[in-house]
């Protein structure tokens, strides 16, 4: 929908919006999403039938593996009333294979649906989906280590319902600061708020670049790189914990040799933590954070992360496609 580099403003008007980055979100935007994201909240948990997307075709079409993005617009979508075109693995089982370009895929998908929500390995891919498309909007789920705008969506709307403020928060993000699209959006969210303080805790090789972190934190955050866990600051509000891929990896046995130097245990937690935190992972969960923790009440990640997900993207979808307002 945008002939651009980077996408339009919301300015609290989301009807025909591309949603492909955290840059297009200020303070009220998020806040018009989050009193939806409520609302949806409360028609999914009554199970309440809905027809707000009845009409409107969701086109998924995801290049990478995914389980709970994918499901989760799949299921916003259908709580709604919407019907989906899901495509997963279109290497393997479209005309991609054939060598058709993104351009084309994406416009023969607004065709036949009103949103295209979009997942690929590059970076920028996102951008140039909705420069292809003349009336769909385009929602990115993930372009490589760029972006991952709905998930920081999700995981602001988590924190606001626990603190029920996004300012003057401490928190902890640890893993990949160098690769994670989820932690990079995140940053870009909070940034927006003041007050906020965030410790990124990572291996030497996997820290935030000087130019990339300027680059994410042009509001008003303050950042401490750590690289040990004895400097985790025991007041912290939230920890948001995020994996590193086999494919950061030049080999499979590399990877395999590799240990995850932070893992949340309850020794670590005891340690470093504190009775109000939470705890939070976009997931998938893999080596970091032990299964142990999985019922301390302070653990989000598979209980209200995970759900605010759907109601979020239902808010979301319901926005873009004029809906609602
Ligand atoms: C993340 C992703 O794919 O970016 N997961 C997700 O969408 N919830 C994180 C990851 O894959 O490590």
């Amino acid at each position: 929908m945008t002939n651009a580099t980077s996408p339009q403003d919301i300015k609290k008007n989301f009807k025909g919006k591309d949603i492909l980055s955290l840059d297009q979100f200020s303070k009220d935007d998020l806040h018009i999403l989050f009193d939806h994201a409520k609302t949806m909240r409360n028609l999914a948990i009554n199970s309440n039938p809905s027809t707000i997307l009845s009409g409107p075709i969701v086109t998924l079409v995801f290049y990478e593996p995914s389980s709970r993005t994918f499901s989760s617009f799949s299921a916003a979508t259908k709580r709604l009333g919407g019907q989906t075109i899901e495509y997963q693995n279109p290497l393997q089982v479209s005309s991609a294979v054939k060598g058709e370009t993104l351009e084309d895929t994406v416009r023969v998908f607004e065709a036949y649906s009103e949103a295209i929500v979009i997942r690929h390995p590059e970076i920028g891919t996102a951008q140039k989906a909705a420069n292809a498309c003349e009336f769909a909007p385009v929602i990115n789920a993930g372009d490589g280590i760029g972006e991952h705008p709905t998930q920081a969506l999700l995981d602001l709307f988590t924190i606001q319902e626990r603190f029920g403020r996004l300012t003057n928060l401490k928190a902890l993000l640890a893993g990949d600061a160098l690769n994670s699209r989820t932690m990079h959006s995140l940053i870009k969210g909070l940034s927006l708020f003041k007050g906020n303080t965030l410790y990124l805790l990572s291996p030497e090789k996997l820290k935030l670049p000087k130019q990339q972190r300027a680059e994410l934190t042009k509001g008003d955050i303050h950042i401490i790189e750590i690289t040990s866990e004895k400097d985790i600051p025991k007041d912290c509000n939230f920890w948001y914990w995020t994996r590193v891929p086999k494919k950061r990896f030049a080999s499979l046995e590399e990877y395999e040799q590799f240990t995850y130097p932070f893992v949340i245990t309850p020794q670590l937690l005891e340690k470093y933590g504190n009775k109000d935190m939470i705890l939070m992972d976009p997931l998938p969960r893999i080596k970091t954070i032990d299964t142990s923790i999985d019922a301390d009440p302070r653990a989000v990640y598979l209980r209200s992360q995970v759900r605010n997900g759907m109601y979020v993207r239902m808010a979301l979808l319901a926005l873009v496609l004029g809906k609602i307002k």
